[in-house]
């Protein structure tokens, strides 16, 4: 099983979903079932490390996230993973014009997973205050622990 979180420039929103959804399976002994990545609709920032703020954020929620870099998405990302999530629907939009009629991958919204009430889409923060990176870890956990559910369940069903 193979999860691509994917945000705009993948220095905030998306390597942090990367970072704190990794952590939510080492926690249940998961992390050599579901592998994880992340990367960007946009290339400005491939091989950058996160913002410091995006760092911060996931370190204060016992994620390092220092050694991930940027990179931008490829066309054979939707056959190597099995879901491909989103954060906002200019994200959402690049992917659909760009994914192959015969992909594997599931894409969508991360929100889509969430329990109602934490929102549809998760917001760049990267022009914001430093607060805001507290609100999209917040949504990314709530999107994360609903994606897990989603694939526990799957996973009794098969
Ligand atoms: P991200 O945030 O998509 O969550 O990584 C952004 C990072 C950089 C830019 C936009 C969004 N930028 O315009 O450089």
């Amino acid at each position: 099983m193979r999860v691509l979180f994917v945000c705009l420039g993948n220095i905030c929103r998306s390597p942090m979903a990367e970072g704190l959804f990794r952590q939510m399976l080492q926690s249940r002994g998961l992390d050599s079932r579901i592998e994880v990545d992340s990367c960007g609709v946009g290339d400005y920032h491939a091989g950058e490390p996160p913002d410091p703020r995006a760092m911060r954020e996931a370190h204060h929620r016992g994620a390092d996230i220092s050694e991930l870099r940027g990179r931008v998405i490829r066309l054979n990302d939707f056959e190597q993973f099995d879901y491909i999530l989103c954060m906002d629907e200019d994200n959402l939009q690049a992917l659909r014009r760009m994914a192959p009629e015969t992909r594997r991958a599931h894409v969508g919204l991360l929100m889509d997973f969430a329990d109602e009430g934490t929102g549809a889409e998760i917001g760049d923060p990267y022009f914001g205050s430093t607060d805001n990176f507290g609100r999209v870890a917040d949504q990314i956990e709530a999107g994360c622990q609903g994606l897990l559910e989603h694939i526990e369940r799957q996973e009794a069903s098969d």
